[in-house]
């Protein structure tokens, strides 16, 4: 199966059809043609594909795979690559990210990628394929290997981390059930939660420490506590010296 022929079987899975259901809705007299488009073993005509654009409100963009806004390669062994999960471009999270990142390094913005929550499915993954599987987020779990380290970097959303951050944790389902570098991966991954307090919140910080099982959670896990330090939220947390402290301890 080709890469467009997933992706029409993602199509009609998404809404929910058989083959041959979604061969008629096409003006296909067989089940066949559609199985061969899914396939990769025919072409779709360019008509069927503007008819399949329009009813199913598919984008040629993402059919061909040019919606993807993930562009970062790391340009050495040594980089490393720091990912913000908060909803605001310009936040705390972001302000983290300016004051340590060096030129070898790289940073994403989540909110900015092309991603898909694991909704609207039928658990394809265990079955098959993720049908999502050509978005930004398979492609991103698959460039962590490539750097040294990785800082994610969370902020408290109503009490948990930010949706953000449960929609690329979930996807890490699909991924590590097709790749075997779970270890690798999340040896290089260093949590920085920005939140209330740990006193009325006890639970957030838990969220990542699950993944190390208790063993190394300070080497691994930083929580920033807003409250400690009165900070509104709009306040800056780099202008807290002993916040500022701690990130220079944590981030090497
Ligand atoms: C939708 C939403 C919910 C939030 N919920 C909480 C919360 O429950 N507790 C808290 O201390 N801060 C909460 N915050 C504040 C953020 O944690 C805070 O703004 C933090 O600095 C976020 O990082 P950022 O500046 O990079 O977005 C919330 C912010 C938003 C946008």
């Amino acid at each position: 199966m080709n890469e467009f022929g997933m992706k029409i079987k993602q199509i009609r899975i998404k809404n929910g059809l058989t083959q041959k259901e979604f061969a008629n809705s096409l003006g296909y007299k067989s089940k066949s043609t559609i199985n061969k488009i899914e396939q990769g073993i025919n072409d779709i005509s360019y008509d069927k594909l503007m008819d399949l654009l329009n009813k199913y409100n598919e984008d040629l963009d993402y059919l061909f795979g040019c919606d993807s806004k993930l562009n970062v390669s790391p340009k050495s062994n040594d980089s490393r690559l720091f990912i913000s999960f908060s909803a605001k471009s310009d936040g705390n999270s972001f302000q983290i990210i300016k004051h340590y990142m060096t030129e070898k390094d790289d940073y994403i913005l989540f909110k900015d990628i092309n991603f898909h929550a694991c909704c609207k499915c039928n658990y394809e993954c265990m079955k098959n394929n993720c049908k999502y599987r050509f978005d930004d987020v398979y492609k991103l779990y698959d460039l962590l290997n490539k750097y040294k380290k990785i800082y994610l970097i969370i902020p408290m959303y109503g009490g948990n981390p930010s949706s953000l951050y449960f929609i690329f944790n979930e996807r890490s389902q699909d991924y590590f059930m097709h790749n075997d570098n779970y270890e690798d991966i999340i040896s290089k991954m260093f949590f920085i939660g920005i939140y209330g307090s740990k006193e009325e919140h006890p639970y957030f910080l838990k969220h990542f420490e699950d993944l190390y099982h208790c063993k190394e959670c300070d080497k691994h896990i930083l929580g920033i506590e807003r409250h400690k330090y009165n900070l509104k939220l709009d306040d800056s947390i780099m202008s807290i010296e002993e916040i500022k402290k701690a990130l220079n301890k944590f981030i090497d």
